[in-house]
């Protein structure tokens, strides 16, 4: 590196940052170099300024907890704090286990007690399948776009991930046994398919049933492991309930995720897996010596607010309808302020949609241009391993209220809008003009339920 002073080009002074890293370096485990920072992670604290309009994080509102639920959980923390206080079993309190069978059977899905293993977090069940899994180089497969939080898991421990398209009914099977096929003849089997079939993050789109119910026979019939990640099967705003992959396999080949994060609180940090004894087990070791148990005072505070079943149902059918609500402004929005050429998924559940803008565009440069706007969202290319997605941004519509969607959404449009017309500039080819919003576009309700939104061509001579 140089530093020009006019005259001559003198080396420029390592910064304290690369100096610790060079003094350093030598200590790193060869894992290190596969480990990178989450695209969501790394936008928190630009997001936390509250001047910026975050569509980034996956942020559950946690504002309305109903007065009587929060009553009962600072009455069980001190009527129960020495166990609050106290470390607990590193499998989870048994009080808990209770309390996500009880979750779990509003999916119509079923756990016995040696199945559970109480984590903190789903992002730690992530991380606890891959240790108990992966060795370097193993194969993972996983849908594509997959979860950014996931990624950085994948990568660290070095595992070789393969990401399958999806379409607008999930993860295409068809794909999934082409891939396996090849694999045969390479003589290598995947450790597991990690898949999130129900209103998926990032991509805001649903496996269906036909396309479920093959995946779990492929699973059967070799014996593939399924990691069911399912944090969003109970935020459906419309549409009829799907069985979870668990259900359909019985509990032989799918390891299932869940967590209190969406449909309790995120602060809590409790999620839990449902797995096979044997890998339950070998879990159960891993996670002991992550961090011994997770914490006692979050897993009282779970029992207290799911001692009283239909009051916690009430929340969520408030958080459905809340997010119902956001959803829908943020469909009408992105109408209104996207160029033609833009395209984006339309949720039936969860907390994002995936969007992708005419492939000149790169949304990781995008970002920069709209933080200066005060707006922000997760870049594409944060969901897959490989650098694809670069066209592309994931939209969350649960962690800000209606207005500041509207307005964040409004922003984007405009960065997007300048940066097709400097596009244009550059090329000497017309921009793509905003779409006009008229009684011959097809409204969002009449739109298919989870399908692709594109916009239809502008009419020559239209304004
Ligand atoms: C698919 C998926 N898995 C796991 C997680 C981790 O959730 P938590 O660690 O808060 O339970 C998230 C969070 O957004 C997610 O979207």
């Amino acid at each position: 590196m140089t530093v020009d002073d006019g005259n001559s080009t003198q080396p420029a002074p390592p910064s304290a940052a690369t100096r610790d890293l060079e003094r350093y370096a030598a200590l790193f485990a060869a894992r290190t170099e596969g480990m990178r920072s989450s695209a969501m992670r790394d936008l928190m604290a630009i997001t936390e300024r509250p001047e910026v309009i975050s569509l980034a994080g996956g942020l559950p509102d946690v504002s309305h907890m109903p007065p009587e639920m929060l009553d009962a959980i600072s009455s069980a923390i001190s009527r129960d704090a020495v166990r609050a206080l106290q470390y607990g079993p590193t499998e989870g309190m048994a009080k808990v286990h209770e309390a996500i069978q009880v979750v779990m059977a509003e999916e119509g899905t079923q756990a016995d007690l040696g199945e559970l293993l109480v984590t903190t977090g789903g992002q730690q069940a992530i991380d606890l399948v891959c240790k108990t899994l992966i060795d370097p180089g193993d194969i993972v497969l996983a849908e594509g776009p997959t979860y950014p939080g996931a990624v950085p898991t994948f990568t660290a421990y070095q595992a070789d991930v393969r990401q399958l398209e999806m379409d607008e009914h999930g993860l295409r099977i068809d794909l999934l046994e082409e891939t396996l096929a090849q694999l045969d003849a390479e003589g290598r089997r995947p450790k597991f398919l990690y898949t999130i079939p129900t209103f998926q993050n990032p991509g805001g789109v649903t496996m269906n049933l036909e396309r479920r119910k093959r995946l779990v026979e492929i699973a059967h019939e070799r014996e593939l492991l399924v990691v069911e990640d399912s944090p969003y099967s109970l935020l459906r705003y419309e549409g009829e309930a799907l069985p979870t992959l668990r259900s359909l396999d019985g509990g032989q080949f799918v390891i299932y995720l869940g967590t209190f994060s969406k449909i309790l609180a995120a602060g809590l940090r409790i999620g839990w897996v449902a797995a096979p004894r044997a890998i339950r087990q070998k879990m159960n070791i891993g996670k002991a010596g992550a961090d011994l148990c997770s914490a006692s005072i979050s897993q009282v505070v779970v029992e207290a607010a799911l001692s009283d079943v239909d009051l916690w149902r009430r929340y969520l059918d408030e958080l459905r309808e809340r997010y119902r609500g956001r959803r829908d402004v943020m469909l009408e929005s992105l109408e209104q302020a996207m160029p033609e050429g833009a395209t984006w998924t339309r949720p039936d559940g969860g907390l994002f949609l995936w969007a992708t803008l005419p492939s000149q565009l790169d949304t990781t440069n995008l970002l920069a241009r709209a933080l200066r706007s005060n707006v922000a969202f997760v870049p594409g290319r944060g969901a897959y391993v490989d650098g694809r997605g670069g066209n592309s941004m994931r939209l969350n519509y649960s962690g800000v209220d209606e207005t500041e969607i509207r307005e964040g959404v409004r922003r984007i449009g405009a960065v997007v809008t300048e940066q097709l017309e400097l596009y244009g500039d550059l090329i000497g080819e017309p921009v793509p003009q905003r779409r006009r919003v008229d009684h011959g576009a097809a409204p969002v309700a009449e739109q298919a339920p989870g399908a692709l939104v594109q916009f239809p061509r502008r009419r020559a001579g239209e304004r």
